[in-house]
């Protein structure tokens, strides 16, 4: 009796430690802010910064920078990405710092002289490289919204790169993979191999080059990578390899302030990415059609929710590929796109006992290899929130070096429709919104959203994987919002995925059972793809405000970590 009391004690007691963390164990906590990203060392730079009294801007610049030393295939200085803001007064900014094409390019420069788009031209060439955006952006941001130096925030990166740091299983295995692909590049083998051969897990990798560029930045600013020997040795590697970034497209480069999109969904306001990004319209306007339903009630992965989930990515992707590019140089109807009324219509022909078919969903009118991009999530004692998405589009983007500078350059070009309706690499679509044009910037699928509630920033998400970025995103955001879930969960939860074009819904292994598949079938959902065990879609390294504190989440399907500082308080004990 006595120890059946005790035992039940315990179990009391282990329910109300879950309910006053209201986190699952897996969940990183931490009081005094928190980073989640897909390199552990990142996070751990970005959690001193707060730890020293900086606030989430200075964490994600800080983890931008580090992440171009500790997870180069997609970290980068080379490639570009978006941040989107939420200080704790309200104020809202969202940076651009997409490539943007050289002001050599040409609309058919991938197109053979019967008009055939040249294979791998736009995605392993010199020819596939953007103007890089990263670190106009990086440091834009920090000036207007971060509290840190330059030096302090850019110090942590060029010690990693410096003096290096023991390669783990994750890394020493991905530089291993991508070898036949730096071969060409000598620079590239010096950087990713031992005299050409593998990396060993546990040896110490040093970037002196990139250490170098680093400190030019933190001693120079933006010109200490636009100009000078920084831009001398990355315009000699386009010359070298007959690529087209000359010193004009680098000194002319700028990050842009862009307004975000901003949507309401069942209370909450979602705060996310504008084009030239396709991932914020897109998620509200998917959130906004299906707002209108219960989705909790339908239960997480029932085939009706499912179902109702596909339909609405359906009709967005369609619309994605007519309407969305670079708003600098096509009229992009963002807030036709977003509006509630909007959605409603192009909900209407909805049916929920019987799926559509791509092509008889046609982009609705209104007025004018492995994917890698990686995301960061921080927020900040404060109340400050970043969600940061940066990318060299594919794994390690061009795989070119440029020598001399340990600067990997990305293959961001893919981006554009190289052709109409002719699909990139990730099988998207595009037409004239997203035709090249010099100096244009490439459409994005790059995501990083904020989730407010009651005046405060609630959820930080966004995620890798091209295409699948978007629904992802939705994804989590749906996950904490309608069913209910924890950060864990909502992170770790099987995500499926449809773009409109291929007509199909991939899914990971074990997310859909095999009778929501038999239902889904029978709603006339013909195609199916499942992605192999071990290879999940998105990596969604996210944060929430939780009660006391903050929960990180490092996306369970990779290598990545969650930290923040952890500061003594009697608040919250009992
Ligand atoms: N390169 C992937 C994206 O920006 O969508």
């Amino acid at each position: 009796m006595k120890n059946l009391y005790r035992r039940s004690k315990a179990i009391v007691l282990l329910f109300v430690c879950a309910e006053a963390l209201a986190i699952a164990p897996e969940a990183e906590f931490a009081n005094g802010g928190m980073v989640a990203s897909r390199s552990r060392l990142a996070s751990e730079v970005g959690a001193q910064i707060l730890e020293d009294g900086g606030n989430a801007v200075d964490a994600a610049v800080a983890v931008g920078f580090a992440l171009a030393v500790t997870y180069p295939s997609a970290g980068n200085l080379g490639g570009g990405g978006f941040m989107v803001i939420r200080m704790a007064d309200g104020t809202l900014a969202a940076n651009d710092h997409r490539e943007r094409a050289p002001l050599g390019a040409t609309r058919d420069m991938y197109l053979d002289k019967d008009g055939n788009v040249v294979p791998r031209l736009s995605t392993h060439s010199h020819l596939a490289v953007g103007v890089p955006g990263s670190v106009a952006g990086l440091l834009d941001v920090l000036e207007k919204y971060g509290t840190k130096s330059r030096r302090e925030v850019i110090a942590p990166a060029i010690r990693l790169a410096a003096d290096g740091f023991a390669l783990d299983r994750d890394l020493s295995r991905s530089f291993a993979r991508r070898l036949d692909d730096f071969a060409p590049y000598a620079a590239s083998m010096a950087v990713f191999s031992r005299n050409g051969q593998p990396f060993l897990q546990g040896e110490r990798f040093r970037q002196p080059d990139l250490a170098a560029v680093l400190k030019r930045i933190s001693k120079s600013g933006r010109a200490g990578f636009y100009e000078g020997r920084t831009a001398d040795l990355l315009v000699a590697e386009m010359v070298r390899g007959g690529g087209l970034i000359t010193h004009e497209d680098l000194t002319g480069y700028e990050s842009a302030w862009r307004e975000p999109i901003v949507g309401r969904y069942r209370g909450h306001e979602i705060i996310s990415m504008p084009p030239p990004s396709s991932g914020g319209v897109l998620v509200v306007q998917m959130l906004n059609m299906l707002e209108a339903y219960d989705i909790g009630a339908m239960g997480f992965s029932s085939a009706e929710a499912v179902h109702h989930v596909i339909e609405a990515e359906r009709r967005a992707y369609a619309d994605r590929a007519e309407h969305l590019g670079d708003p600098d140089f096509f009229p992009v109807p963002v807030s036709t796109l977003i509006s509630k009324e909007y959605a409603r219509k192009r909900f209407d022909d909805f049916n929920p006992d019987e799926a559509s078919r791509s092509e008889d969903i046609a982009p609705g009118s209104a007025p004018p290899e492995s994917p890698d991009t990686t995301h960061a999530s921080v927020i900040d004692k404060y109340g400050n929130a970043v969600s940061y998405t940066t990318t060299l589009n594919l794994s390690y983007g061009s795989k070119i070096v440029a020598a001399g500078t340990g600067v990997l350059l990305n293959n961001e070009m893919d981006d554009f429709s190289a052709k109409p309706d002719t699909p990139n690499f990730y099988g998207l679509l595009g037409r004239e919104a997203n035709a090249i044009e010099p100096g244009k910037r490439m459409l994005s699928s790059m995501t990083p959203t904020i989730v407010a509630r009651d005046g405060q920033a609630l959820l930080v998400t966004g995620s890798p994987g091209g295409s699948t970025i978007i629904t992802t995103t939705l994804q989590v955001i749906m996950n904490v919002i309608d069913h209910g879930m924890d950060l864990s969960d909502a992170v770790s939860s099987p995500r499926f995925h449809h773009q409109w074009q291929p007509d199909r819904v991939v899914y990971e292994a074990r997310g859909l059972s095999p009778d929501t598949l038999d239902r889904l079938r029978g709603l006339g959902h013909e195609n199916f793809v499942v992605m192999p065990f071990g290879r999940g879609i998105g990596d969604a390294n996210s944060v929430m405000r939780v009660d006391g504190g903050f929960a990180g989440m490092a996306d369970p399907r990779n290598a990545g970590a969650a930290a923040g500082p952890h500061h003594a308080t009697r608040k919250g004990l009992k």
